[in-house]
This record gives structure tokens, sequence and C-alpha cells, in this order.
């Protein structure tokens, strides 16, 4: 697909800065976890735009340990590399750096970078921690690869928002691009978790998405109480016996401050199990 494609795999971090500081320019960083999908190669898709025919693409794959809470998936977390590899190949990705836990975080790490207010409600409130270990892994990144550019997905709203505030706050130089959420046919937003929905919470886990168009409906209708959204999408989510809600918000989109009456610029969020297996997924309403 990518005639000049040919991935260069990076382990350790003093190979991926040397390599990423002597690439062509654009360097278009996509910091992944790896079990890449179509919503990955997507952002893959999207960073060889930016980056043209003879700039750089780089992906990153790690499972980055501190962004997990203690019951968390961590330790079986899929980690098909071989397959992921092939997937950056045919995806016109030129370097692919996939660092091991002990070399980004050596013995005695003690240094995190904390956001202090964006990422405090909805997966924030509920995932303790888990934004401490995204921005700390995310500008480690960003600092090993130096990239003009990095992609990150719109499914994980509320990470776009806090990715944004460190980079303004910590003035990296960098450009943020924000790429849209990918859907299966029915709806579900693609992530690595789908893979383990048994059959029946797969049927029932469109319902986060037909929730979030029920609430930009009803907007669309006139509806501005946000109390009466919140209701409306958790009625919605009701009728799904396997769903056990976490959250449902509307918030500012970027502030992600709650709103009661909603205005232009609010996007609703929701969170919900099906078992173990927790489910994000996020839309404007005012669109
Ligand atoms: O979105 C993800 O996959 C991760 O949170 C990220 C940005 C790669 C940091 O580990």
């Amino acid at each position: 697909m990518y005639p000049s494609s040919a991935l260069k795999i990076l382990r350790p971090l003093s190979e991926a800065r040397r390599a990423c500081v002597q690439a062509p320019k654009p360097l278009v960083l996509v910091p992944t976890m790896g079990a890449l999908h179509a919503g990955h190669t997507a952002l893959l898709e999207r960073a060889r735009q930016l980056a043209g025919p003879s700039g750089t693409v780089v992906a990153s794959i790690f499972v980055n340990p501190t962004q997990f809470g203690p019951k968390e998936d961590l330790a079986t977390y899929p980690r098909p590399f071989e397959q992921d590899a092939v997937l950056c190949e045919t995806h016109g990705v030129d370097l692919l750096f996939a660092p091991a836990p002990e070399d980004m975080y050596p013995e005695g790490f003690s240094t995190w970078v904390n956001e202090e207010s964006v990422s405090l409600g909805l997966c924030g409130g509920t995932r303790p921690g888990h934004f401490r270990g995204v921005c700390t892994v995310v500008l480690k990144l960003l600092q090993i690869c130096q990239p003009t550019h990095a992609v990150f997905g719109k499914k994980d709203f509320q990470q776009c928002a806090v990715i944004a505030r460190m980079v303004r706050d910590l003035d990296v130089p960098v450009e943020l691009v924000f790429a849209e959420t990918v859907r299966e046919p029915d709806g579900l937003a693609l992530s690595s978790r789908n893979t383990y929905l048994n059959a029946e919470e797969r049927l029932q886990a469109p319902a986060l998405y037909a929730a979030l168009q029920a609430a930009r409906e009803a907007v669309a209708q006139g509806e501005r109480s946000a109390k009466v959204l919140q209701t409306t999408i958790a009625n919605q989510m009701s009728a799904c016996s396997l769903a056990r809600t976490d959250y449902i918000a509307l918030v500012d989109s970027q502030t992600l401050r709650p709103v009661e009456v909603v205005t232009p610029g609010c996007t609703a969020a929701l969170a919900v199990f099906f078992g173990k297996t927790r489910l994000i997924d996020n839309l404007s309403i005012t669109a």
C-alpha cells in the first residue's frame, strides 16, 4: 500500500530518540497500547496524511502499567505484537517504538505529571490515578520522539482534553490532532476492550451510542436541561439487562465541567460496565 514503508522496530529509548531526531519532518507520533483495530489504523492513516510522502510516521506500542488501577486488566490486556507490527507496516508507519516497561520506568522512578482540573471528573473520578499515568507516559513519549504532531482518537474524549491542557500548560512544542471515533456498523465505538464482550454483551453494547444519539435528538427538539438529558440516557441504558452504568455526564467540551443547561459546545459522555468490561463513549450533543 505504501511502497516506501519498511518498518523499523525500535526498543531502547536512546535508539528511538536518535531515529526520531534524524527522521525527515514532519514527524507524526501515534501513541497506542497496541491491540490495534480499525480505530487505530484510521489514526495511522491520518498521521500518514499529516506527514506527507516525505515526512515520518512513528507509532508507539506500550501497555502503560501506570494508567491501570490495581483491579484493572493490565495483566490480561491483549498484546498481539506481531499482528500489530504488520498493521503498522501496511498503514504507512515508518518507525515503531515499543519500549520495555523497565526502560520507561527505571528503578526508583519518582516523577509524575498530574493535571489537576480537566482530569478530575468522569473517568478520572472513577479511575483514580489513571490520568496521572496517561500524562506521565505521553509526556515521556513526546520527549523521546519530539514529534511535530501527535494524533489521538476522540473516543477517549477526556484523554484528549487532559493532554491538550498538559501540552498547553507545560509548553510542549507539538501540534495535537484529534481524530473522529470509528464505529462498528451498529454504532459501537471501536475499542481494544470490545474483544472481552461475550455474545450477549456485544448485542447490548451499541446501546451506549444509541443513548447518546437520543440525547442529541432531544437537544435538537429543544431540550436544554442536563438533568433531563441524563435521565434520557439513563433510561435507555436501563433497558440493557447486562449494563451497569459507571457515570453519565453532560459537560463543557473544553473544561469538562458539568453543565446544568446545555449551551453550544457541550458533550455527553458515559462509561458502562458489561461484566468486568468497561466501555466509554461520547458525543457532541449541540453539533
Ligand atoms: O489511548 C491510549 O491508548 C493510551 O492511553 C495512550 C495515549 C497510548 C497512553 O498510554
